[in-house]
């Protein structure tokens, strides 16, 4: 619209606006936050997984030094269940224990040390009854009672050709049939950052620091927990140390330390303490999937079936449905079956993590595909060709832009595809098996309503606003790159700000949603705030264009031009006698919602090593080709693709936390035993992009990547491990105990 395109840094490789804040220490996250008179406090857990807490005994705890409070469910702070897909009840208000780690008590003390350590000395006595906790190997469960934030909503889809009578019928009539089942463990977020809370209560509003991925949806969310008007609760978060799905929605712990604040009188700092976070903020459920595949001899799908069954919290929490979100778009078939269901348990309440129904279901389809290219003879590659899907199943539905072919074949010959052997067990290096798999990756291209204001100022300076968060992913840069692209001014004089609840309603960071939804309010903020400016350029008496046609004034890079010349915005504001002229504007999906289907695309290529003494898996080499759209910063970009890939490593390979069936304890509950990859199990990933801008998506042409890097990525590592040791571990993670074969 404004700058030249030589002058955009959209697309540029950008370093992180942020960044030197965090290598210096001086980002503050809400741990960080320090504030005059600030308490701290601890919380107590339960040691049981299921009954009722018969007696606490809080006396050593209440005259221990320094302490200020103690609240138990016999001596309760007030508070509600926050609804939605959170826990269905709130911390403390009664004596029942559901879950093995629930919040049961909290002391508040004048350091965060004495709080820790007089919390340790409150005992509960408990009636206990039998824990659920096992999901049963076999895989009917129940439907869900409901579907993600939306509610409920049927989990059950068949769409048959015409003539088919059922799906049993069409995956019977398939030439070539696969049937596979694979499992996974739970699995946890595992951001950095634990999951922490300061309150400070100002008269009858408060402040909450924490980090969260959607400051609005905790800022409201929070206010429901406490009874108190949305306006209220404002929450601040500059900086979040990853999310993943974990801080999506509010726990206990924030609203419960904002209540413990104005109980006090004083501000009052939570941290949970790293096993807490395990058991109080979300896990991605324990999961079973079953999907059979019918084709024919030259490997095209005639039928897919895609069924499941996921741990579910009886406490509530999010209903895990991994075939929806893949079976049906990820190739094309005639006839297909998905059932989702749920087997409630006694554990703590699920929550979205990390592509969330994708990366798991992915894993099933890209398994059951590699299983059908071994049957068929077929390369993975070449199968999927023939499958590309150029609308969605059982619709004549197209998307809204798709080069997912394109990323098959730059994938392939960036690897070096073809010097793969077909036949398992077949190529070694000294004592290393050496394998190589591949796999697709899709994720919805979802868009949120988005509002974000943009200001000229005085100083030379332009700010742009939105109430949306920086997961560590990079929202601060892409706010600033895009409002310099759409103002024509250098990076240097954007000002961006996020993560804060009382800025425009900005979109949440999940769902890979941030910079689809943002950009597009941008440039809407962006057209709004020149005309503003035009007008007051026009309107002002001391300005060289007063009594002009705001139409007729043209702006470019900072400066309004016409008759009378040029003057920059800070002379206009100057002359008008003001500090700041702009605008605040939305942008939101429109009727293109109806026509099109939204995905962003990518494929990804493994090689494994595996050890032929040890059967030690490791990832020797990786590269995934995406189709994003448009993209906004390269550094960024890469970051976010490397990262997932990492997430689908872990995935495959590492995270697990078994869960006690007897007890209802979740066994790894810490990060010396639940284990995320390190650097050493890192090789260097090769990560490349298309360049095709999605204007059917957005007239910006971002879509959301944040997510895609994780779907389909461990599935490129177990169809690797199988070729390296002819070896098909179907029950995640695939540790080296399970290629001893
Ligand atoms: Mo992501 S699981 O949509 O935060």
């Amino acid at each position: 619209m404004t700058s030249s395109s030589t002058g955009s840094p959209v697309g540029r490789d950008i370093e992180r606006v942020d960044g030197r804040q965090k290598v210096t220490g001086r980002a503050r996250y809400a741990a960080d936050q320090h504030v005059e008179h600030l308490a701290y406090a601890a919380l107590v857990l339960s040691t049981v997984g299921k009954g009722r807490i018969r007696t606490m005994d809080t006396d050593a705890a209440a005259k221990a030094p320094g302490v200020l409070a103690v609240h138990t469910p016999f001596a309760p702070l007030k508070l509600y269940a926050g609804g939605g897909f959170g826990e269905s009840f709130a911390p403390l208000q009664d004596d029942t224990v559901r879950y093995r780690g629930q919040i049961i008590g909290m002391v508040v003390a004048d350091t965060f040390e004495r709080a820790r350590d007089a919390a340790q000395l409150i005992r509960a006595d408990y009636d206990t009854e039998p824990v659920r906790a096992s999901l049963p190997a076999g895989l009917p469960g129940t439907p869900p009672p409901g579907r993600g934030p939306a509610g409920a909503s049927t989990t059950r889809t068949t769409v048959l050709a015409d003539g088919v009578d059922s799906i049993e019928d069409a995956l019977d009539a398939g030439e070539i049939t696969v049937q596979t089942t694979v499992t996974q463990p739970v699995q946890h977020h595992a951001a950095m950052e634990p999951h922490a809370t300061t309150a400070v209560w100002h008269d009858d509003h408060v402040t909450v620091y924490c980090g969260t991925q959607a400051p609005g949806i905790y800022a409201s969310g929070i206010a429901g927990q406490l009874g108190v008007e949305p306006d209220r609760v404002r929450v601040v978060s500059p900086f979040t140390g990853g999310g993943f799905g974990g801080k999506s929605i509010p726990w206990g712990d924030a609203a419960l330390t904002a209540a413990a604040a104005r109980a006090l009188g004083r501000p009052v700092k939570l941290v949970l303490a790293r096993e807490q976070v395990f058991t109080l903020a979300g896990h991605r459920s324990s999961l079973t999937q079953t999907v059979r595949l019918a084709a024919s001899r030259d490997g095209v799908l005639s039928a897919v079936s895609h069924t499941s069954a996921a741990s579910y919290s009886a406490s509530g929490g999010w209903v895990l449905t991994p075939a929806s979100g893949t079976s049906g778009v990820f190739y094309a078939t005639p006839n297909l079956h998905v059932d989702e269901r749920v087997v409630t348990l006694d554990v703590p309440a699920a929550t979205a993590m990390r592509a969330p129904g994708e990366a798991p279901g992915s894993f099933a389809l890209e398994t059951a595909m590699d299983e059908l290219a071994v049957k068929t003879g077929i390369d993975p590659v070449e199968l999927r060709l023939r499958n590309h899907a150029t609308t969605l199943p059982g619709t004549q539905t197209p998307w809204s832009s798709k080069y997912l072919k394109d990323c098959y074949r730059i994938g392939a010959e960036r690897f070096g595809w073809h010097r793969r052997a077909a036949t398992p067990r077949s190529r070694t290096d000294g004592e290393w098996l050496v394998g190589t798999g591949m796999a697709t990756a899709v994720y919805p291209a979802g868009r949120m309503p988005a509002t974000v204001r943009i200001l000229f100022r005085d100083d030379g300076t332009a700010t742009v606003a939105s109430g949306a968060a920086d997961i560590g992913t990079g929202a601060w840069t892409v706010l600033a790159i895009v409002a310099a692209d759409a103002l024509g001014l250098p990076l240097a004089r954007i000002e961006p700000r996020l993560g804060d609840s009382s800025l425009p309603p900005g979109a949440p960071a999940f769902g890979s949603m941030t910079t689809g939804s943002t950009a597009p309010a941008v440039q809407a903020a962006a057209a709004d705030a020149i005309d503003a400016l035009r007008k007051l350029a026009a309107d002002t008496p001391a300005s060289p264009f007063h009594g002009q046609d705001p139409a007729d004034l043209r702006y470019h890079a900072g400066r309004i031009e016409g008759d009378g010349g040029s003057a920059t915005f800070v002379e206009l504001l100057a002359a008008a006698g003001t500090h700041s002229v702009g605008a605040t504007s939305s942008a939101a999906r429109g009727d293109e919602g109806k026509k099109y289907a939204f995905h962003s695309f990518g494929a990804h290529f493994c090689e494994v090593r595996v050890n032929r003494y040890t059967g030690e898996p490791r990832v020797s080499r990786f590269t995934t080709v995406v189709d994003v759209g448009r993209v906004v910063n390269a550094r960024t970009t890469r970051s976010q693709l490397i990262g997932g890939v990492i997430f689908g490593i872990g995935h495959a390979l590492l995270e697990a936390d078994p869960l006690e069936e007897h007890t209802g304890r979740l066994a790894a509950a810490n990060l010396g035993e639940y284990l995320v990859p390190a650097h050493a199990d890192i090789p260097p990933i090769d990560v490349h992009w298309l360049d095709h801008p999605d204007t059917v998506y957005s007239a910006f042409g971002a879509r959301g990547l944040g997510e895609l890097g994780t779907v389909g990525s461990a599935a490129a590592v177990a169809n690797a491990v199988y070729n390296a040791t002819g070896l098909r571990v179907r029950d995640l993670p695939i540790t080296l105990d399970k290629l001893l074969g």
